[in-house]
């Protein structure tokens, strides 16, 4: 048995749970951290497998700071390293997600200051994990909170959630990826009236334009998202990471070179054991045993 799957059954039997020795409690920290300080991390789902972020600088309605980006940096590739988690969910508060790149860390920095410190360079964590991330997006996503949601795999939003890029409000423009993931998901017209109007969308409209994939009621929206994490990760992990780098290539290649990698991605599946282990339990009429190999 491999060592995440003895952890899942050490911790799904309450009764050893009450007599977790010290070296155990200190494993279980491992997954209730409160070791940064503008996010909360944690382990969620049944099957303690859902690495869950929620940013938290409610004050400042999640305004993405260096600090907080780079606790954000540290705690998605921490997870993303983690083989016992199979889906990570990041949210922010009821009233913001984020609400951009923090305005008064950025307002005295110079042209050489950005320049040559490569502002923003290391805002690419979320769009490297191999892990899928879903944003449960209540409240404001807007600037850099926005183009943070985009990096994710799968956007859910909540009722109230609106969506923008106001930069331009404000002298500037996106620089996260704004103009390219926005204009590459909602087209054009529609990307240039919300980058040069700086107008925010609905949820409703987000998801007409298909922006989000569903939208929820507030209170419900980050249990959907955990539970969609979970649907997620009762598939093999390593055939789920092929199938969202397969989905992404479809933004970087030509259609002739993305299904010709989705092809051979394909049949690398057939390479695995849980490509057999799922052909060979539907023909046996049984729930597969994947072992993510
Ligand atoms: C720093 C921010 C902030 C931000 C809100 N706050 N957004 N602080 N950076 N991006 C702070 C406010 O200063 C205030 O704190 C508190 O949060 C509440 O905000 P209010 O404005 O009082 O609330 P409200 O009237 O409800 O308006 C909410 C809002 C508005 C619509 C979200 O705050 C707003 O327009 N924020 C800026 C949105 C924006 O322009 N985002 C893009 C940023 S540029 P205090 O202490 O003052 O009361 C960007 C660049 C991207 O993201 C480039 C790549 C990342």
């Amino acid at each position: 048995m491999s060592l995440s799957l003895a952890f899942k059954s050490i911790i799904s039997s309450q009764a050893i749970r009450n007599s977790l020795n010290p070296s155990l409690i200190g494993i279980q920290r491992r997954f209730q951290s409160n070791e940064f300080k503008n996010i909360l991390t944690e382990v969620r789902g049944k099957d303690k497998n859902i690495g869950f972020i929620q940013l938290n600088r409610p004050k400042a309605f999640n305004a993405l700071n260096a600090e907080l980006m780079t606790e954000l940096e540290q705690a998605v590739k921490k997870f993303d390293a983690d083989p016992s988690i199979g889906c990570i969910v990041l949210t922010g508060s009821n009233r913001a997600f984020a609400a951009g790149a923090d305005i008064k860390e950025m307002q005295n920095k110079s042209f050489s200051e950005v320049c040559k410190g490569n502002f923003l360079s290391n805002w690419t964590a979320l769009a490297e994990s191999k892990t899928p991330v879903i944003a449960a997006v209540n409240g404001f996503a807007l600037g850099g909170g926005c183009e943070i949601a985009m990096m994710c795999d799968i956007i859910l939003a909540g009722e109230k959630a609106e969506f923008g890029q106001p930069e331009i409000v404000i002298g500037t423009i996106p620089g996260a990826g704004g103009t390219q993931r926005l204009t590459r998901v909602v087209g054009k017209s529609k990307a240039m009236e919300m980058v040069l109007t700086g107008d925010r969308i609905s949820a409703k409209e987000a998801q007409l334009y298909g922006l989000v994939s569903a939208v929820h009621p507030v209170d419900n929206l980050v249990d959907e998202a955990v539970k969609l994490a979970e649907r997620i990760t009762r598939h093999s992990k390593l055939t789920v990471q092929l199938a969202k780098e397969a989905v992404n290539s479809a933004y970087e290649t030509t259609l002739a070179q993305g299904i010709n990698l989705e092809r051979r991605l394909f049949h690398a599946t057939f390479a695995t054991n849980d490509r057999k282990e799922g052909m060979t339990a539907f023909v046996e009429k049984r729930k597969p045993n994947f072992t993510d190999s």
